[in-house]
């Protein structure tokens, strides 16, 4: 039977954000659709993986502002950092570019440009929020203030945290700039919208088509069946992003050419490589064009995009795969709960693979949310990757080694085995296309258990001692590296580089099409340990190291509102104590006599403080690099929690806090004493 001709795909996954660094979620994102892009090439496909870093908006533009450097210096480091990261966790992007590019300038202004002569984009004048300090109109969450409904304090944008309710921005009560802290006012302008409703018909097809999981179109539904509205596609100066042409101080707004980087980085790298473009984009060809995404932005990927791309004259993707949310210990991830695991916080302490291993073992083509449970995490990749998959090898290994010359058998002595392993890898590579991960790993492991079953029941290591058994313990073992070898060839595109060791190992590629038959007389190289089991101790130290935030004494309940406009009335304050517990606290004068930048902490300083004759110096770390510059801080006196327990951080141990008031971030302020206090003083 003639193969079939292999398949061209185009794969992306979301474009992270040039903001800030890559956590877990985003890995969670890109290690799935990883999988399902090695597991392709592995079967023979050609298949792509195409991303970039998602670089303007507001967002960036005032991260750059805060740091002091342009936001093009911003978007460079943190691409550095993310293509770090993710090459990290062994994630094979065929191109990674950025949005800021010229492919991407000018795909989008080509785009733009058919939407407009098919006239779907109108233009009319809004009325929004302005932060009238800043001079720059306020997207929702960029203001705060109190619940209209349940009153409670610094709420942003359109919805209550506290009490759920939703609302305009405009009815909070005592409105004010998160940016600023200036009251905003109304202020007129004129936006471009994209005519959405001119495409209901073609969405309505869409969404019934089967191409999208029934979650998804079951949501994408709800918001056609409400009425689809024209959507915003402009922002007004200052923005980072491109300006639209003919239109001076309009720029387009970060989500329209978001999803255009997919094809301008497809471009990059066709432009880089020689590869085809056309066949990928135009309407009607034999390619196929998948987007993987989380839930939090079906609405882009599942309307506005086809939308756009119908009036573009460009291609539908063939299938939108959205993923669920990922949870740690069954929590949202969050940082003032310290469950937000940074990629390269995870890199320091952990082999990307078990990671890889556990998603696999949880990924379902739904979009159900994915739970870390970090003890089952553990347990999970120690009893099936090493206790059953690589014990396979080290069990067989070493006899060979020792007494068969590093050869497999002349014959393979389980033909029948060792083909039905074989030939549960269609059943394997069905449930890999579906994205159904958890089956197909389920399906790995009962195989696993299997082989492992035969080595324990021929028992090698009796054999090896008994005369005349030479051929059958050689037998057994070169079985069991067969064996090894199919759940290897089916694992690869989950643990690439426990795959590429065994390749080394097994003197063979362990691709999926070259899956035929058992290795028989076939030469081994040096057996070398392929995945060593996950340490408990180093999941601690990473979330240890993940625990960065509570160095500023003040319980997160009683935060003021440091806002300049008007403190917010009513501040929250936290239980009340009695006088003994506040006694407990021996707080004293300490003098910064060294204030240091920590290398690879975003919000650490390091403090060396003096606490008097006779006293040992102390080493505190706190989060006020965003409110101060060390150099301003020495010599400067401060409060510090002298009988805090030390606390081993991820840069060292902290002996203590010192004491700030203020929301946090740049709005930090250290408390001083009056002139004439001196270092060591207790604080009553
Ligand atoms: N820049 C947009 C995407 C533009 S695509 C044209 C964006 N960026 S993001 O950095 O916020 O998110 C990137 C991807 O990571 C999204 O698909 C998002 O759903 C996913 N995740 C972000 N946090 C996540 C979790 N906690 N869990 C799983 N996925 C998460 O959105
Ligand atoms: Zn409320």
């Amino acid at each position: 039977m003639a193969a079939p001709a292999p398949r061209k795909i185009l794969v992306t996954s979301a474009l992270p954000y040039a903001n800030g660094s890559l956590h877990l979620g985003h890995l969670l994102e890109q290690v799935q659709t990883d999988i399902w892009v090695r597991f392709q090439k592995s079967r023979g496909h050609h298949c792509l993986y195409i991303c970039a870093d998602d670089a303007h908006g507001t967002a960036i533009m005032l991260t750059a502002e805060k740091l002091g450097i342009s936001p093009e210096q911003q978007i460079e480091n943190v691409q550095q950092e993310h293509i770090r990261d993710s090459a990290g966790f062994l994630i094979g992007f065929d191109n990674f570019h950025t949005t800021h590019s010229q492919e991407n300038r000018v795909w989008s202004e080509t785009i733009y440009q058919r939407l407009k002569d098919n006239g779907h984009i109108a233009s009319r004048a809004i009325t929004q929020a302005f932060d009238p300090e800043k001079q720059l109109f306020l997207a929702d969450r960029f203001i705060k203030g109190t619940c209209p409904r349940c009153k409670t304090a610094d709420q942003y944008g359109d919805n209550c945290e506290a009490c759920g309710a939703t609302y305009s921005p405009t009815d909070l009560i005592d409105p004010v700039s998160a940016i600023s802290g200036a009251t905003p006012i109304e202020k007129e302008s004129i936006h471009f919208f994209f005519k959405l409703p001119e495409f209901e018909g073609m969405l309505k097809q869409w969404l019934a088509s089967d191409t999208l999981q029934p979650q998804v179109a079951n949501k994408l539904r709800e918001w056609t069946e409400a009425g689809l509205q024209e959507w915003d596609i402009s922002r007004d100066a200052p923005y980072f992003g491109f300006e639209i042409p003919g239109e001076p101080g309009k720029y387009f707004y970060v989500w329209l050419d978001a999803p255009i980087g997919y094809i301008a980085s497809f471009q990059n790298y066709c432009d880089r490589t020689g590869h085809p473009f056309d066949e990928y984009w135009q309407p009607g060809g034999d390619t196929e064009l998948y987007h993987f995404i989380g839930k939090d932005i079906i609405n882009f990927h599942g309307l506005f995009w086809p939308a756009m791309l119908q009036s573009a004259g460009l291609r539908a993707p063939s299938a939108i795969y959205a993923h669920g949310f990922l949870t740690v210990n069954g929590t949202k991830m969050s940082k003032s709960r310290g469950t937000f695991i940074k990629a390269s916080t995870y890199l320091e302490h952990l082999d990307a693979q078990y990671l890889r291993y556990y998603f696999a073992a949880k990924l379902s083509g739904s979009v159900d949310d994915i739970d870390l449970n970090l003890e089952d995490f553990v347990q999970r990749v120690n009893s099936d990757v090493v206790g059953k998959v690589v014990n396979i090898a080290s069990r067989c290994a070493g006899f060979l080694r020792n007494s068969y010359d590093n050869t497999l058998s002349a014959t393979c002595a389980e033909q029948a085995l060792v083909e039905s392993f074989i030939a549960s890898g269609d059943a394997i590579a069905a449930l890999y296309e579906e994205r159904e991960f958890n089956k197909a790993i389920r399906e790995i492991i009962a195989l696993a258990d299997r082989a492992n079953q035969y080595i324990d029941e021929k028992k090698p290591w009796a054999l090896a001692k008994q005369e005349g058994a030479e051929q059958e313990v050689h037998d057994v073992c070169s079985v069991g590296i067969n064996l090894f070898r199919v759940l290897m060839t089916y694992l690869k595109p989950v643990l690439p580089a426990m795959a590429e060791k065994s390749e080394a190992y097994l003197q063979c590629s362990l691709d999926w099409t070259a899956l035929q038959a058992p290795l028989v007389a076939h030469a081994l190289d040096t057996f070398q340990p392929l995945l060593t089991r996950v340490d408990p101790k180093q999941v601690e130290a990473m979330v240890e190291a993940s625990r960065e935030t509570p160095t500023v004494a003040a319980p997160p309940a009683a935060k003021a509102k440091a806002s300049k406009a008007k403190p917010a009335p009513g501040v929250a304050t936290a239980a009340t104590i009695e006088f003994d517990d506040f006694a407990k606290i021996d707080l004293r004068i300490a003098e910064i006599v060294a204030a240091d930048h920590v290398e690879g902490a975003d919000k650490l300083l390091r403090l060396t403080l003096n606490l008097g004759e006779g006293a040992d110096q102390k080493q505190v770390f706190a989060g006020i690099k965003s409110a101060y510059q060390p150099e301003d801080l020495v010599g400067k006196l401060t409060v510090m929690v002298a009988n805090l327990a030390p606390r081993k951080m991820r840069f060292g141990v902290s002996e203590g806090m010192v004491l700030a008031a203020g929301p946090g971030d740049s709005e930090l302020f250290l408390l001083e004493p009056h002139a004439g206090a001196r270092p060591g003083m207790q604080v009553k």
